[in-house]
């Protein structure tokens, strides 16, 4: 039921700490993950000669999957990729049963996702799917199935589809780090802590960003574009802004490396435009200051996301969001969250059916 929630995705936004507790539960052990459906799935295959990874879905669920390639390509020895599902299951590269292919799809039902998996399967590729409906086709046709545990989802926009998917990657990217030895090994006891703390960071960025971001949608209601910028998995996290931006509040939100805008794109940047500047990849930091002062020196108006006390970032922008500090694999499930709120408010101001936005389905059946 809707109970305090004037719509679904709202409710669904705010469910995110549950629905993160939910895929950790049982799966998240005190100095250690395990994942019994891996478990099994690795019993059964011998997979320690997979030579490479694709991670494969569609809108949102190929953003987890972007940022899943990101994350795993730091702590495994094996070139990953992220994939569209409907450009994948047209023209693929090599495949064959060295080849892992994780289908991410969060209603299972995805007809692009369901026709690469077939694609996969078809030459002999072991498939991981990670799915939100255990009887979905996509789960009952992988190899293995690692269930979200984010509970139905019936907003058009996934929100805590997305969260609960990135999640339920580091914890398979841990699981494989160890079982295929992967350079990354020694950095997993940090990540295993900071996992623990995750729900509760999550509740505090809907906290801290709730209202400010209300406030922001009722500026962004005369504009008719807006741009979302970010350096490595906050490029990732702007596309996914963008599109929640883009079906929600029909509004033209585009996202870029924020590297890129000075080859071409800073053309579009006109006095007063809105974009939103993502900084919360420390190592990326200093670069990202020095793109968002390339924007402001065309006067758009830059709200900057970053991490709380972070006052570099706060200098240069016009308005400054706080999220808090986490793990960096982390940061793209806590900046979300302030986004999907973004695209929330942005759409009810303009008065859309924020639940049921024109033109689209929640679960696409057919190619
Ligand atoms: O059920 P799936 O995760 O396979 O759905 C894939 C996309 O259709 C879906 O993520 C879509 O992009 C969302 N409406 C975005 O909010």
């Amino acid at each position: 039921s809707l109970q305090d929630y004037d719509h679904y995705m709202l409710k669904e936004i705010m469910e995110q700490p549950e629905a993160i507790k939910r895929t950790l539960k049982n799966r998240l052990a005190a100095g250690d993950v395990i994942i019994p459906e891996v478990e099994e799935f690795f019993k059964e295959r011998q997979l320690t000669d997979i030579e490479k990874i694709t991670i494969v879905g569609s809108g949102t669920s190929h953003h987890s999957g972007m940022i899943g390639k990101k994350i795993l390509e730091t702590m495994l020895d094996i070139p990953v990729e992220a994939a569209i599902s409907s450009e994948f299951s047209c023209e693929h590269g090599h495949l064959n049963e060295k080849h892992l292919v994780i289908v991410m799809s969060q209603s299972g039902e995805t007809a692009d996702t369901i026709s690469a998996l077939k694609n996969a399967k078809k030459f002999g590729a072991p498939v991981i799917a990670i799915t939100n409906y255990r009887k979905s086709t996509l789960g009952r046709k992988s190899d293995c199935l690692i269930y979200t545990h984010a509970g139905p989802e019936l907003a058009v926009a996934a929100t805590k589809a997305y969260t609960t998917q990135i999640t339920a990657l580091i914890l398979l990217t841990i699981v494989l780090t160890k079982k295929l030895n992967g350079p990354g090994e020694d950095k997993i006891p940090v990540l295993l802590d900071a996992l623990h703390s995750l729900a509760d960071d999550v509740e505090k960025c809907l906290v801290m960003t709730q209202d400010a971001i209300d406030q922001f949608a009722q500026v962004t209601n005369d504009q008719g574009h807006l741009f979302l910028i970010g350096r490595g998995l906050d490029y990732v996290l702007a596309l996914e802004g963008a599109l929640k931006l883009q079906e929600v509040a029909y509004l033209h939100a585009d996202a870029y490396a924020a590297g890129e805008m000075k080859h071409g794109t800073m053309a579009l940047i006109t006095p007063g435009v809105p974009v939103i500047a993502l900084a919360t990849q420390p190592h990326l930091r200093d670069k990202a200051i020095n793109n968002i002062k390339e924007v402001k020196a065309r006067d758009a108006y830059v709200v900057g996301v970053t991490t709380t006390g972070d006052d570099e970032v706060s200098a240069v922008v016009d308005e400054v969001l706080y999220i808090p500090e986490a793990h960096p694999f982390l940061m793209p499930i806590l900046a979300a969250i302030p986004l999907q709120l973004l695209a929330y408010y942005a759409g009810t101001v303009r008065g859309y059916n924020v639940d049921r936005p024109r033109n689209l389905a929640k679960s696409l059946t057919v190619e």
